[in-house]
């Protein structure tokens, strides 16, 4: 890889697990093999119909050598309602972590250990029936990719620019904008490149309905912080309506945020109230797997641009992005359970024994 950085999702480690499925057999055994091309169908149904749904999820190198992956029981719960929303077939939560375990494990020694890299696990799963029946598939695949990252974005711990389109949507009610699903993906590639035109990183998604609310900002989750009044600090996010996934990263912010002693709540913040520039948004930040915590600078619409904050990384943004990382990479103690060792990777103890 010489001395290029890593960038995100460009790289794959040497293995990769593999599950099949069938009406008759259910799952087969996981197993792990080397990272290869796969041999589909060109009428395998994904292609056509696009029953394809994935996670993200990291495994992070600590300083004694181990590695440990962030609450992946949490992933393997979503992939199963991703899967119910797409007609797929559930896959057993255990089996999902073994396989990410199988990975992690087998290429523990391509995990990158320079700040802010981790290994990013992708799970994904495929209708691999050939078919041109408009209908669920009566076979998948079900495999885990390993790529070693660095931080999402380049320039990681800037704030960034966000263009707001009330043109184009992400999700509907009733719809798979809940789903990790693949044509979730595809259908945000074209704003996401009107973004970019505009001198913007990401996409702030609004409502469908009324255009006038916010709820996700590219793929990752929404928070903000206000003022009230006596000008104590309120973290706001939006609630899970059916339309925002639910983020992994987000339900531990809040955990976290709380047990700081900063007032959390789940309520729906306008597009008026984000860009009214009267002050009261003092911060603003997204939150994924891949990006972590990553402070929101300036948000520009088609009549305008406003800056939120200072425009710089606000105080509780900083906080939470600290604290999060120091429990992911197991720098301060995990109190909630989320860090899940990999087995095999960790290293034997140094030093003589005792
Ligand atoms: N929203 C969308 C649309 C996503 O794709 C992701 C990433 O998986 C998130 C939010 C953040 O979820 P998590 O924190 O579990 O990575
Ligand atoms: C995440 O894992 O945080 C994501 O946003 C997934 C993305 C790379 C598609």
């Amino acid at each position: 890889m010489g001395t290029e950085p890593l960038g995100f999702g460009r790289h794959f480690t040497g293995h990769m697990a593999l599950a099949r499925w069938t009406p008759e057999a259910g799952w087969s055994d996981v197993e792990l093999s080397a990272h290869a091309p796969l041999a589909l169908s060109p009428a395998a149904m994904t292609l056509h119909y696009g029953q394809a749904i994935f996670e993200g999820l990291k495994a992070y190198p600590r300083a004694d050598g181990s590695l440990s992956l962030f609450r992946p029981g949490a992933n393997a719960e979503r992939f199963n309602l991703s899967a119910a929303r797409l007609a797929m077939p559930e896959l057993p939560p255990a089996v999902f972590v073994e396989a990410c375990e199988l990975v992690a494990s087998a290429d523990a020694d391509q995990v990158p250990r320079g700040p802010g890299q981790s290994l990013y696990l992708r799970p994904f799963m495929i209708a691999t029936e050939p078919s041109l029946g408009v209908r669920p598939a009566l076979e998948y695949l079900f495999a885990v990719i390993g790529s070693p990252v660095d931080h999402f974005f380049a320039d990681g711990h800037q704030a960034i620019d966000v263009w707001c389109s009330s043109d184009r949507i992400r999700a509907a009610r009733g719809g798979t904008g809940a789903a990790k699903c693949a044509g979730n993906y595809a259908g945000s590639l074209a704003v996401k490149a009107e973004a970019v035109a505009q001198g913007c990183h990401e996409v702030l998604w609004l409502d469908a309905e009324e255009r006038r609310w916010v709820e996700e900002l590219g793929a990752m989750n929404f928070f903000c912080v206000t003022r009230d009044e006596g000008g104590a600090p309120l973290l706001v996010t939006p609630p899970l309506s059916g339309t925002i996934l639910a983020g992994n990263t987000r339900d531990s912010l809040l955990r976290i945020a709380s047990d700081l002693g900063v007032r959390v709540a789940e309520r729906p913040v306008s597009l008026v109230e984000l860009t009214a520039g009267d002050g009261r948004v003092t911060e603003a930040f997204a939150c994924g797997t891949a990006a972590s915590v990553v402070p929101i600078g300036a948000v520009t619409t088609k009549e305008r641009r406003v800056r939120i904050g200072d425009g710089h990384p606000g105080k509780i943004t900083t906080r939470l992005r600290d604290e999060l990382a120091a429990i992911q990479y197991g720098l301060q103690p995990d109190p909630y359970g989320w860090t899940h060792p990999v087995p095999g990777a960790t290293p034997a103890p140094v030093g003589p024994s005792v």
